[in-house]
């Protein structure tokens, strides 16, 4: 069966081409979208593609997660730096996750040098922009391959 991953993106993500541009780029949301779908086909690998401004919203998904999906790839957004929420529903997934940011957000203000996600994801990328998207479906798609062997 084609592993299912659930591409999860937090808060104001939405507004992406539009928002701070010389931080996050021009390439819109539906941009990236597409192109993590491409990714995605080449990789073999089925993806769901999701923002939400919600916090609620975004723990149903990680829930629901659990038994449908093979991993998780996730830009939390500015909840990264503040939710015990979001990081105690991926541990409870049980799921591979890789944390995602566009910016660099080590370079940028302190509070945002903390993340509650990092510490429980299999791996982090940050400064790459939309590529960082299509490098977690890879690593998640060789996983899956290794897994599989
Ligand atoms: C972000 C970095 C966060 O600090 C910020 O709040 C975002 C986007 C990024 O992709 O670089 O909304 O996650």
């Amino acid at each position: 069966m084609t592993p299912r991953i659930l591409v999860l993106n937090g808060p104001n993500l939405n507004l992406l081409g539009t928002r701070e541009p010389d931080q996050y780029g021009r390439e819109t949301f539906s941009d990236l979208a597409d192109s993590c779908g491409a990714s995605a086909r080449d990789l073999g690998l089925d993806i769901e593609f999701r923002q939400t401004n919600h916090g609620g919203e975004l723990i149903e998904w990680i829930h629901a997660a659990r038994s449908r999906c093979a991993g998780i790839v996730i830009n939390p957004g500015a909840w990264t730096h503040t939710s015990v929420a979001i990081r105690d529903a991926l541990v409870a997934s049980e799921l591979p996750v890789i944390e995602v940011h566009l910016s660099n957000v080590h370079k940028r203000e302190p509070f945002r040098h903390n993340s509650f996600v990092s510490s429980i994801a299999v791996g982090v990328i940050c400064g790459l922009g939309s590529a960082g998207y299509r490098m977690a479906l890879a690593h998640l798609g060789h996983m899956f391959v290794e897994q599989a062997a």
